[in-house]
């Protein structure tokens, strides 16, 4: 569907996925996607092109859908001819049509099999299901991806990507006995070489333990974040029944490039999965790449044996 080699794609994400990450990867054999949400549309537009001349190999772009310029970046991504587009946080509905109207691929990021129905019946490609271990926004159900990729799975008719949790060859051949058709990595590529966030919220990553992140903010739009100074006066005011307009108001502006681009790791918003508690090293991106390839085909090798 996408043209590449190895099903595995590096998840868009807002403050850590631009041209460089997107790029190693696809020049890896996997599918690199830019992050737009943390992108004004004149940035977009030049990450595309810098995308574009640092690989020949099909790259896409996530778009947040509730995201303010969103006409402008799904124009952009329409005049800069861009292959695949991951959508998310929002009504398939709206933009699957007329992308696909350009030959545009569109995948629709899901939590739950009604969702993954809806995305289906937008005309979306495929869908990512996304669980609740995942680093970054998170659905509502909390359904973890052990039970949410089956589910999807047996709803759908298009191909699913699993997501949530997944950084090994390992995980990807559960993923893929569950009954998805690829990957969609983010945690994992946080911790590498051309991630663009600061090298602060890299370190905070892999020296993260079991039990660091949480779902926050789950009044305004649930998140799951490293637990530091800022989480935990989210913790308080919840405790203290904060409503979301008063969550919105501890939240302001900047809190997540505050923590992920900025490396403020007290008072920045830090988005990562649970799967972190894993995670030892930055590396580059193409390793990380080879690695889980490499490890799902030698236990798909041993299993059939
Ligand atoms: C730092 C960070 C930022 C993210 N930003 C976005 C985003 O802008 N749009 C989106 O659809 N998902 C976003 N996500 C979710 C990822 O796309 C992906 O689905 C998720 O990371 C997969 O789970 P994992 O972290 O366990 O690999 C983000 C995740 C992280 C860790």
């Amino acid at each position: 569907m996408f043209g590449i080699e190895k099903p595995i794609i590096q998840a868009g994400m807002i403050w850590a996925s631009g041209w460089e990450l997107a790029s190693a990867v696809s020049n890896a054999g996997g599918l690199g996607l830019l992050g737009s949400g943390s992108m004004y549309p004149a940035e977009l537009r030049e990450q595309i092109r810098k995308c574009k001349r640092a690989t020949s190999k099909p790259f896409g772009v996530n778009v947040p859908l509730l995201y303010p310029d969103i006409d402008q970046h799904i124009q952009i991504i329409i005049d800069e001819s861009v292959p695949i587009v991951f959508t998310s946080a929002g009504n398939p509905k709206t933009y699957t049509g007329l992308l696909k109207s350009y030959g545009i691929k569109v995948v629709h990021v899901v939590s739950s099999s009604k969702f993954a129905l809806k995305a289906q019946d937008a005309g979306c490609d495929a869908v990512v299901a996304e669980g609740f271990e995942a680093g970054g926004h998170n659905g509502r159900e909390e359904t973890t991806s052990f039970v949410l990729i089956p589910a999807v799975c047996e709803k759908v008719q298009i191909p699913v990507i699993a997501a949530g949790g997944i950084a090994s060859g390992r995980q990807m051949l559960a993923a893929m006995v569950l009954g998805a058709s690829g990957v969609q990595i983010g945690s994992r590529f946080v911790a590498s070489n051309e991630a663009s966030c600061h090298p602060h919220f890299k370190q905070a990553v892999i020296n993260s333990q079991e039990g660091d992140t949480q779902l926050s903010l789950k009044k305004l739009t649930p998140v799951r974040l490293l637990k530091n100074a800022f989480f935990e006066q989210v913790q308080e005011a919840e405790q203290k029944g904060a409503d979301a307009a008063m969550l919105q108001t501890l939240l302001g502006r900047g809190r997540a490039k505050k923590g992920m681009f900025e490396g403020d790791l007290s008072e920045g918003e830090l988005e990562i999965g649970q799967v972190s508690a894993l995670l030892n090293d930055i590396k580059p991106a193409a390793e990380i790449v080879k690695e889980v390839w490499n490890e799902y085909n030698a236990l798909v090798e041993a299993i059939s044996k």
